[in-house]
C-alpha cells in the first residue's frame, strides 16, 4: 500500500495534513489521489471483505466459484458505505502466527536448518506462485485437483505451489552446466493444497525438503533418512515412537513387466495404488481395470503389495532384479548410519505422486493416530519430463504440522518463552535520550534490549522485565546519569550496583 494510503487507514486528520504538504510540495508523485473526507473506519472492514470478492479469491481447480477473470476485466473493489465487520480468522485451513506460534515455528525451522546444514547440505527457495503448467501430471494425482491456481492480470495461468520438487527441478534445468554435480540442496517453504482438513492436513503447511541431485546409488537415499533421524533424536523422538516404511516402484515396475503392462502406465497404476488406504479395493480394483489390466495381474499386484519382508520378496521376485538389490543395500547401510531399528520393509508403500521411480519411504507414528509424517523417495525421470536431461535425484518433503501433533502427543513440546537480556528505563522524562543511548551501546555489543518508551512508573517497568524474562533492569537516573553511571540490577537475584556507562557491556 502507498504511503498515503496506509496513513489514510491509521490517521485521518494526520493523513489530511501529509496528502496536503507532500501533493503541494509535489515531491512525491501521487497524482490520482483524491482529498475527501475519512471514511467511517467501520468501513474499512468492507474494503478488505470487498478484496476477497471472488474476482481475487484464490480458489481450487476442483472448487466452485473459480474466478479467473481476465485481466481487462478486473476492477479495483468497490468502495462501499455500507458497515460490514471482518472476520477476525484467517481464511479455512491457514494460520496466523501470533508471536507464541511464532517462537515455535522457529525452534522447528532452526533444528530443520541446523540438520541439513550439518548434513552438509545448502538452503535454497523458489517462489511460492509458478506457472500452473510446473503442477499438472497426467497421473491423475490427488495433488492436482488441490492446486490453487487462477490467471493473473496478465492472464497467465499461475498456481501457489503445493510441494517444492517441481520448483527445484526447474532450477537445476536452469542452471544447466553451472553447477557441479552432486548439489545437496534444502529448503522450508509454504505450500499451499486445497485439501479436506483432518489432524495435521491443513491448506497451507510448511514443508523441511532435502533433495540430492546427481547421484545415482542407494547411499543417496540412505543418507537422507538418516538426515530425518538425526532431526527425530534432536528433539527427543525414538525409534519406539516412529518408524520409516520403505519400498521401491521397481517393485511395482517388476510384476508389470511380467504382465507386459506398458511403461507408460506405471505413473497412474502407482497414484491409484497410493489410495489403497483412503478407498475401498474394490474401487481401486476397477480403476486398474480401467487402464486395461487383466484380473489376473491385479490379483498378483495386489498380493505383492501386501508383503512386508524383504526375504518374501526375494522369494517372489527373485535376487536379479534391481527393487531388491536396491533395498537389501539400503537396509545394508541402516546399519551403518545406525538406524536399522527406524525402518522396515513394506510393498504397500508407492506414495501418491508420479514422478517417483526408485525407492520411496514414509516416516510414520507406531501409534498410527497421525498421517503421515514425512515423505520422498528417488524421481531420477523428472527433470525430462519438463524438458532438462535425466539426471539422478532423490529427497523428500517433511511437513510442519504433523510433526507438532506428535510432539504435543509425546510431550516434547519445549517451553518457548520471549526472552530479552535487559530492559533500559529512564527514570525521568528529559532523560530519555540517555536511555536511548545507554540501549544503542549494548545493542552494539550483541545485546538485547527491550527500551521503556514511554514514561512509566516502576511497577510497571518490573512487570514488564517479568513477562520479557529480562535479565537485567538497567536504570538511567538524573545523580548516576551526570556521574557518567547507570544503576543495574540483576534481575534473578536482586543484586544491584551502579557502573560507568563506558564499562557497560
Ligand atoms: P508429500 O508426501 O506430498 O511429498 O508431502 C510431504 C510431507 O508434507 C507430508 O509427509 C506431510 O508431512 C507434509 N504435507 C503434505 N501435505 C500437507 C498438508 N495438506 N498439510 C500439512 N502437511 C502436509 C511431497 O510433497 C514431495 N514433493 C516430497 C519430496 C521432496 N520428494 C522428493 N523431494
Amino acid at each position: 500500500m502507498p504511503v498515503h494510503a496506509s496513513l489514510l487507514i491509521l490517521k485521518p486528520s494526520l493523513a489530511t495534513t501529509f496528502l496536503r504538504s507532500s501533493l503541494s510540495s509535489a515531491l512525491v508523485p501521487f497524482p490520482l489521489i483524491r482529498l475527501r473526507p475519512f471514511p467511517n473506519p467501520r468501513n474499512l472492514s468492507s474494503l478488505s471483505s470487498a478484496a476477497s470478492s471472488p474476482t481475487h479469491s484464490l480458489v481450487s481447480s476442483s472448487g466452485d466459484n473459480v474466478g479467473g477473470g481476465r485481466s481487462g476485466a478486473i476492477s479495483p473493489p468497490p468502495i462501499e458505505d455500507s458497515v460490514q465487520k471482518i472476520d477476525v480468522n484467517p481464511p479455512r485451513g491457514t494460520r496466523d502466527f501470533p508471536p507464541e506460534d511464532m517462537r515455535l515455528r522457529n525452534w522447528l525451522f532452526n533444528h530443520f536448518r541446523e540438520v541439513s546444514r550439518s548434513f552438509g547440505f545448502e538452503e535454497v527457495d523458489f517462489p511460492v506462485l509458478e506457472s500452473e503448467a510446473l503442477f499438472i501430471r497426467k497421473a491423475g494425482e490427488e495433488i492436482r485437483d488441490q492446486l490453487y491456481c487462477f490467471e493473473d492480470r496478465g492472464n497467465r495461468r499461475v498456481a501457489l505451489r503445493p510441494e517444492l520438487t517441481p520448483s527445484l527441478a526447474r532450477l537445476v534445468i536452469q542452471k544447466g552446466k553451472s553447477v557441479s554435480l552432486p548439489l545437496k540442496w534444502f529448503a522450508v517453504g509454504q505450500c499451499w493444497r486445497y485439501e479436506r482438513m483432518t489432524r495435521g492436513r491443513r491448506r497451507e503447511h510448511y514443508q523441511w525438503n532435502m533433495d540430492i541431485i546427481g547421484v545415482p546409488e542407494v547411499m543417496a537415499e540412505a543418507e537422507l533418512i538418516s538426515s530425518i533421524v538425526t532431526f527425530f533424536k534432536r528433539v527427543g523422538i525414538t525409534a519406539s515412537d516412529v518408524g520409516f516404511k520403505v519400498s521401491s516402484r521397481k517393485v511395482l515396475q517388476e510384476v508389470l513387466r511380467c504382465y507386459s503392462i506398458p511403461e507408460n502406465l506405471f505413473g497412474k497404476v502407482c497414484v491409484i495404488i497410493d489410495k489403497m488406504e483412503k478407498i475401498p479395493i474394490d474401487e481401486i480394483t476397477k480403476e486398474l481395470k480401467s487402464l486395461g489390466m487383466s484380473e489376473e495381474a491385479i490379483k498378483d499386484l495386489l498380493q505383492v503389495l501386501s508383503i512386508k519382508s524383504l526375504t518374501k520378496l526375494e522369494e517372489i521376485l527373485g535376487a536379479a532384479g534391481e527393487a531388491v538389490a536396491d533395498l537389501k543395500q539400503l537396509f545394508s547401510l541402516a546399519e551403518k548410519f545406525g538406524y536399522s531399528e527406524w525402518i522396515q520393509f513394506d510393498a504397500s508403500v508407492v506414495r501418491g505422486l508420479a514422478y517417483y521411480t526408485g525407492i520411496v519411504f514414509e516416516g510414520f507414528d507406531r501409534e498410527g493416530k497421525l498421517r503421515a509424517i514425512c515423505g520422498g523417495g528417488r524421481y531420477d525421470r523428472l527433470l525430462s519430463t519438463f524438458g532438462g536431461d535425466d539426471v539422478p535425484a532423490c529427497g523428500f518433503g517433511f511437513g510442519d504440522a504433523v510433526i507438532i501433533e506428535l510432539l504435543k502427543e509425546k510431550g516434547l513440546l519445549p517451553e518457548l518463552s520471549l526472552q530479552v537480556e535487559n530492559i533500559v528505563c529512564a527514570l525521568d522524562h528529559y532523560l530519555q535520550g540517555a536511555a536511548a543511548a545507554v540501549a544503542t551501546r549494548l545493542r552494539e555489543k550483541g545485546q538485547s534490549v527491550d527500551l521503556v518508551l514511554e514514561s512509566k512508573p516502576l511497577k510497571w517497568v518490573f512487570k514488564r522485565a517479568a513477562r520479557t524474562n529480562a535479565q537485567r533492569l538497567i536504570l538511567v537516573g538524573n545523580s548516576e546519569w551526570q556521574r557518567g553511571m547507570v544503576s543495574v540490577k540483576i534481575l534473578s537475584s536482586g543484586e544491584q550496583y551502579e557502573i560507568k556507562l563506558d564499562e557497560l557491556e
